[in-house]
């Protein structure tokens, strides 16, 4: 995996004057704090309970190279923590509250980091030892590519990444903490329903117990972002028509941080919202949560003037989604 170096401009926030770090503040609420510790505290899970996991326990047989495709691209994501934490609190140090926030978020995130990594090397392993008994040629292929795959991402592809993500995960000095707010309120949903909806796809057992998981921390992430959002909007309407703009460049982290994301992302959203309607639904959902963010004819706005069908970025063939269809992905019964 090559280096690579973060492309997207921000077409619709790039003119925007950089603001002062004291200006980095969201609105002061230690109760958000202590409520998403005392959540963090009642539902948190164990990564030991996962790491005791012996790897013969893992059936491999039911893997699809997809699902290993899901985990490589998660985990390599999952991993870049330290920077993601380094850049908020560097951000966002005038304030204290949300600066305690990310002490906690990043224990989490680390620990999704590791669950899947320590996942990877137990398929490696089972792999290894299945390849040393009798396998029709077809299955020892497969087993092969996959086990090819879970090497190198184990290897090269971490620190590839970790590199990347050094250089291209800046917040942008002109982003509003309002704007910040948002983009991750987004960014964790999306992450949310992807693990929740992979778990219900995949038909290995283990990956779909810590999927699951998984997605239920990502869901108090954005709940905390969401109403961090919210506060600021509340405090200041006048912010909204920006926080509009950025999420109208939203994309996934995923797109500046690995260098193949485009075949990545396609093979995960398969794997994870297989058919039509699982599509659907899962626009539906993103588009509710929009709303319930922005409001209804914001969250239209954002979808058909932004650049949500190419990953945030300006896209030559200038792919809107349609007013209409939008509509009829909301309104038409869903099978
Ligand atoms: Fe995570
Ligand atoms: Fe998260």
């Amino acid at each position: 995996m090559s280096k690579l170096t973060r492309a997207s401009a921000y077409p619709f926030t790039g003119g925007q004057p950089p603001l002062p770090p004291s200006g980095h503040r969201t609105v002061p609420s230690q109760d958000d704090i202590i409520g998403f510790y005392r959540t963090h505290e009642r539902v948190g899970w164990s990564l030991t309970q996962f790491l005791d996991i012996p790897w013969t326990e893992i059936e491999v047989e039911r893997l699809s190279p997809a699902d290993v495709q899901v985990v490589e691209t998660t985990m390599l994501v999952e991993s870049n923590n330290p920077d993601y934490v380094a850049n908020l609190i560097a951000y966002f140090a005038a304030d204290q509250d949300v600066c305690d926030f990310i002490m906690m978020w990043g224990i989490e995130e680390w620990k999704h980091y590791y669950a899947l990594r320590d996942y990877l090397t137990k398929v490696r392993t089972a792999i290894a030892a299945k390849g040393r008994g009798a396998l029709d040629a077809g299955e020892q292929g497969r087993l092969l590519t996959i086990e090819a795959s879970v090497r190198s991402t184990l290897g090269e592809d971490v620190s590839a990444v970790r590199d990347a993500s050094t250089e291209n995960w800046g917040l942008p000095a002109h982003y509003l903490p309002a704007q910040i707010v948002a983009s991750t309120t987004v960014q964790e949903f999306v992450t949310a329903e992807f693990y929740r909806n992979h778990a219900r796809h995949t038909r290995e057992p283990v990956l779909a117990r810590i999927e699951t998981l998984l997605a239920k921390d990502e869901t108090r992430h954005e709940m905390f972002y969401e109403q961090k959002t919210k506060d600021c909007l509340e405090t200041d309407p006048a912010l909204m028509p920006m926080v509009i703009d950025s999420l109208k460049e939203f994309g996934m982290p995923g797109a500046y941080l690995l260098d193949d994301y485009g075949a990545r992302r396609e093979a995960m959203e398969q794997a994870a919202f297989p058919t039509l309607a699982d599509k659907k639904r899962a626009f539906v959902r993103l588009f509710s949560k929009m709303t319930r963010v922005i409001g209804r004819d914001n969250a239209m706005r954002v979808f058909t003037e932004g650049n949500y069908l190419s990953d945030g970025v300006d896209d030559p063939s200038g792919k809107k989604m349609k007013p209409e269809l939008i509509t009829r992905l909301l309104t038409r019964r869903l099978g």
